[in-house]
């Protein structure tokens, strides 16, 4: 080989092992170690020479994460050793017969377990061979399963390549991919931003994030995985569930850092009662803890019954659901128009939560699970954020309860409803309608769009009541004496309010466009749109075909740009907004560094001013960085109400605690 080409392969595997490093610094250890524009640097350098000399690419790249191509189906993948399910106890008592039913088995005492959460997401196995990721695929029914390595490969938290070369020559790993629930959150909040339906739970959106056929799809959902252990392995594998835990560590896995070891059966029923508390404080959904037998020969004599492995049981969390009386069907009339369902129930009791009301989707979701008025049912918060009735008890119906149809009309402005061909939603189409102008206010003031503070749900019902506000334009025509018009309205009020509509102008063109509330234009289209359109004009003049050009914009999309430019009503409003001032096209970013630069905070508890999904994308912009734990390297805890153990921690290390006020005047600080 020319030593020219000996230079450029080492060179780009340098690059590749730096990636590696800083790659598992930030997607399993959540430590990130350089700045974003550090590692995009590293990132750029190895794609410029993997353009320039193709022939150095390897598979195991990390540019080559997103590499496949779109499938039809997924291929069939047979499990040289079956994923096994989990027998389940769901008290203290049925784990006490467990626990004395493998004493017996096993003829010793105490035995040592290993205590691990139960990750409510979606089983996958992952073969490696000589250190490099292979094969992915899902659990099936435990034997055949279906080939989805394209689909796996674009998730950053597991590793293309091993680190160092301590493992068995060819093995099967096993583990969950999760969908984290702040992500999870913000997806949802886009989607509904867009005029398009929530997603259920994290669990199904990781499941169908998986089934995928388009690899470039996946790779925009923030999954994540968690490994839990081997099947099938050529070589040597560590001899306890903790060691091989700490090995698959070691070379690159993302291991729960939550695991334990249990000396004896009190110290499982400890594990138990810590995170039955805590469990809502994870990123991701749990439903229980699963107790192993650690040692893995003692497991071999033990053995397996059936499709259920006798030395390991989940131990279920007590269920989140409760039963309650549905007492009405309510409408809730979207921003974009499309009308809700909600059950208006008997107020119960959920995990410590009154609910009085729950979402039911669309009428579809009614009619599928035929649930009625007046029907007890089941409803549940069970890694759902909005609680959802699940089920009409239907053995406790006494013939009275009755069926629900969508309304012809609009609740709100009695405007005829439609319902397109495969869509799910209804629809109210008057742009006027008053509910629509609410929803559509609300969402043009808010973080992301154009970030209004102070003006909440209450104050945009008043200026709809009196008239002070019909449309976005209004807002930038408020003055004082308008605003002091209203009941209750301070001097003090009315100024800083105006001072926030005047700031408001500095939003940046993609704030702006999403602010306008385009159905299917999210804060993600949104910036691609200031991206391609340098201004509003080259925006307006947009075409189907110019507007397709741009990279994740499709057909759906571009049509509902088209409509909402086409109404004369919206360039009215477009014109008016143009007149007050706000940004209509593309400036730079500022290039000074942002004020948070290094910082890493960790947040406890619930918040008041905004939901955590919102503080930590806000503290990522200004450049800082999240724990999910307290450790040393952590600078700042925020604090919300009710905190978790993380207080006391952070207490303990001496670290300081912000109030969300005092995190906030740090951030009005120069
Ligand atoms: S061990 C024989 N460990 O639960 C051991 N499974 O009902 C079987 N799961 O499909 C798996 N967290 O996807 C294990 N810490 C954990 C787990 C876990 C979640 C899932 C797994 C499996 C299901 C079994």
């Amino acid at each position: 080989m020319s030593s020219d080409r000996e230079n450029i392969q080492k060179t780009s595997e340098k690059l590749r092992d730096l990636i590696r490093i800083h790659d598992f610094l930030y997607y399993v250890e959540d430590n990130p170690k350089i700045s974003d524009a550090e590692y995009d640097g590293i990132m750029n350098q190895l794609r410029k020479i993997e353009s320039d000399f193709p022939w150095s690419i390897t598979e195991d790249s990390p540019t080559q994460r997103v590499g496949g191509k779109r499938s039809e189906r997924f291929a069939s993948f047979t499990h040289l050793i079956p994923l096994l399910s989990l027998s389940n106890v769901f008290n203290n008592q049925e784990l006490v017969n467990w626990h004395n039913r493998i004493e017996k088995l096993a003829g010793i005492t105490p035995i040592t377990y290993y205590c691990e959460l139960k990750y409510d997401g979606v089983a996958v196995s992952l073969t490696y061979e000589n250190g490099i990721f292979v094969k992915g695929a899902t659990r099936g029914d435990g034997v055949q399963g279906e080939d989805i390595t394209t689909n796996l490969r674009t998730i950053k938290s597991i590793p293309l390549k091993l680190v160092g070369d301590s493992f068995p020559e060819s093995f099967d790993v096993r583990g969950e991919v999760i969908f984290p629930k702040d992500k999870f959150e913000i997806l949802n909040k886009d989607r509904v931003a867009r005029g398009e339906d929530p997603y259920a739970n994290p669990r199904n959106t990781a499941a169908g994030s998986l089934r995928q056929m388009d690899p470039s799809v996946v790779a925009s959902r923030p999954l994540d995985i968690f490994v839990y252990g081997i099947g099938a392995f050529q070589g040597q594998i560590p001899s306890t569930q903790e060691k091989i835990l700490e090995w698959l560590t070691d070379v690159g896995f993302k291991v729960n850092p939550n695991n334990k070891l249990a000396k004896d059966l009190d110290q499982v029923e400890n594990y138990f009662d810590e995170w039955v508390d805590r469990h809502q404080e994870l990123n991701y959904d749990c439903d229980g803890i699963v107790v192993k037998v650690n040692d893995i020969d003692l497991r071999d004599a033990i053995g397996s019954l059936g499709r259920e492995p006798r030395w390991a049981t989940a131990y279920k969390f007590p269920s989140k659901t409760a039963v309650t009386r549905l007492v009405g069907i309510g409408v809730n009339v979207g921003r974009t128009g499309v009308l809700t369902p909600y059950a208006k129930l008997e107020p119960v009791n959920l995990t410590g939560v009154t609910i009085k009301s729950a979402t039911l989707h669309n009428q579809d979701y009614i009619t599928d699970n035929d649930i009625r008025v007046g029907d007890l049912v089941s409803i549940t918060r069970a890694g759902d954020v909005i609680p959802r009735v699940v089920e009409p008890l239907v053995d406790a119906r006494t013939g009275n309860e009755t069926g629900f149809n969508m309304p012809n009309e609009c609740p709100s402005c009695n405007y005829p409803i439609v319902r397109e061909d495969n869509e799910s939603a209804h629809r109210c189409l008057n742009l006027n309608c008053p509910s629509r102008g609410n929803h559509l206010l609300r969402h043009f003031v808010s973080r992301g769009a154009m970030d209004i503070d102070g003006v909440g749900e209450n104050l945009i019902s008043q200026f709809i009541k009196e008239g002070l506000v019909e449309n976005i334009a209004d807002i930038y025509d408020l003055t004082n004496e308008k605003l002091l018009s209203l009941d209750r309205m301070q001097e003090k009020s009315a100024t800083n309010l105006l001072e926030s509509i005047a700031r408001s102008k500095d939003r940046p063109f993609e704030a702006v466009i999403y602010s306008l509330g385009i159905r299917h234009v999210g804060l993600e289209t949104a910036r691609l749109l200031a991206n391609n359109f340098s201004n509003v004009d080259v925006l307006l003049a947009a075409t189907r075909e110019t507007l397709l050009e741009v990279p994740g914009v499709g057909e759906v999309v571009g049509k509902a740009i088209l409509d909402w430019f086409e109404d004369e009503n919206n360039l009215e409003i477009l014109n008016r907004l143009r007149g007050s001032g706000l940004t209509f096209n593309k400036t730079e970013s500022s290039p000074t560094e942002p004020s948070m630069q290094g910082t890493r905070f960790a947040i406890t508890g619930s918040l008041q001013s905004m939901n955590r999904a919102q503080l930590e994308s806000m503290i990522r912009e200004l450049g800082g960085t999240i724990a999910n734990n307290i450790s040393g390297s952590v600078d700042y805890l925020i604090l919300g109400s009710s905190p978790g153990s993380k207080l006391t921690k952070a207490e303990e290390l001496s670290i300081k605690v912000l109030t969300e006020a005092e995190f906030m005047d740090m951030l009005s600080k120069p």
